[in-house]
């Protein structure tokens, strides 16, 4: 038999999807939000769980329908392992293995951290090994050296915050709800992202620190406030861009010092923070005056999708890496 068809599951955090792939091309990736965490400011756990439990079911349906298969033309069943929050990731890994155990399919654990790089290698064109990704997500900002689909090798993380939280807790701060990073995004683009500036860390290697950005946003907006209470409404756009812009300085500089270190000029983005309109303009330009080869997913690829679990998982089963069904989840991102 030649074709290989995967259903894959995510549901790490907040997003519950479902996707099909086809000797490794994306036939449907169907992706349901929960609204419910709109009203608390942020994901509270315990919600998110109750809510993949009752997008699971219709979230697979879609994903098969949309692909226009059936669950009996699946080879394998592939999951979200790790990381994630633990009752998330419960749900997904559950019902993934019934799944594998009903249909008599191998079953496949992915890392929501190594799926997110190899989402570049969803669309066309992709990048040739080896690689160099910038991973920016609500969790996590590293840079990944990939060698080859299944060898991946962190080259630098955050010793603090991720870019994503500075998104959003910069939003907050601004009075925007949540979740911020797409609302900064937005006011950005009419902004001056030289209104106003704000210090940048000096981290060591190539790692990153983005909680001090935080609090001196805090305190500005505190001054200012103070002598004009008006401050932050009147002033948003220019506040989001300059924030933004700090928060791309830092990324890019990072990503510049890992082409010097490496030799490698292939530079791929990954992570809902990619998603970011100034982060994706900036990337280019950059590359077109270093003469990189840079690669942009598509949004859907960008923020959780488990489109990316069922690419990796397509290259996990032809490196023949399959799990039993005593496996379980791991709230931890080591790999
Ligand atoms: O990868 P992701 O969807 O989930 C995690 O694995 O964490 O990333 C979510 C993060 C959030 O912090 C969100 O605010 C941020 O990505 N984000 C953005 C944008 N879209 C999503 N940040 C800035 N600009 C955006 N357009
Ligand atoms: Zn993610």
């Amino acid at each position: 038999k030649q074709d290989i068809r995967i259903l894959a599951i995510e549901s790490s955090c907040d997003e519950t999807s479902a996707a099909i792939c086809e000797n490794g091309k994306i036939l449907s990736n169907y992706i349901a939000g929960q609204a419910v965490h709109e009203q608390y400011g942020g994901v509270v756990p315990e919600l998110a769980s109750r809510a993949h439990m009752q997008n699971i079911v219709p979230v697979v349906h879609a994903a098969l329908q949309a692909a226009g298969k059936q669950l009996t033309d699946m080879d394998a069943i592939a999951f979200t392992q790790a990381p994630g929050l633990i009752g998330s990731l419960l749900v997904g890994g559950q019902f993934a293995k019934s799944l594998a155990l009903a249909l008599d399919k191998p079953l496949i654990a992915v890392h929501h951290m190594q799926a997110h790089v190899l989402a570049n290698l969803i669309e066309d064109p992709q990048p040739e090994f080896p690689f160099l990704c910038l991973t920016v997500s609500g969790g996590h900002t590293q840079i990944v050296l990939a060698h080859s689909p299944l060898h991946l090798e962190v080259l630098g993380e955050t010793i603090d915050d991720a870019a994503g939280e500075a998104f959003d807790k910069t939003a907050k701060l601004l009075g925007l709800p949540y979740p911020g990073g797409p609302l900064v995004d937005k006011y950005a683009q009419t902004g001056n992202p030289k209104a106003f500036t704000f210090a940048e860390p000096q981290i060591p290697e190539l790692n990153f620190s983005f909680s001090g950005l935080k609090t001196s946003v805090l305190y500005f907006l505190q001054a200012q406030t103070k002598a004009n209470p008006q401050f932050v409404s009147e002033n948003v756009a220019d506040l989001c861009a300059s924030v933004q812009h700090t928060i791309i300085n830092i990324l890019l500089k990072k990503v510049k010092k890992a082409v010097q270190q490496t030799g490698i000029k292939r530079i791929c983005i990954a992570g809902g923070v990619s998603a970011n309109s100034g982060l994706r303009n900036r990337l280019k330009e950059m590359g077109e005056q270093q003469g990189w080869q840079t690669f942009i997913p598509s949004f859907q690829y960008c923020t959780d999708n488990a489109g990316m679990i069922a690419i990796t998982a397509y290259h996990q089963y032809l490196g023949g890496k399959f799990v039993t069904l005593d496996v379980g989840p791991s709230a931890r991102s080591e790999w």
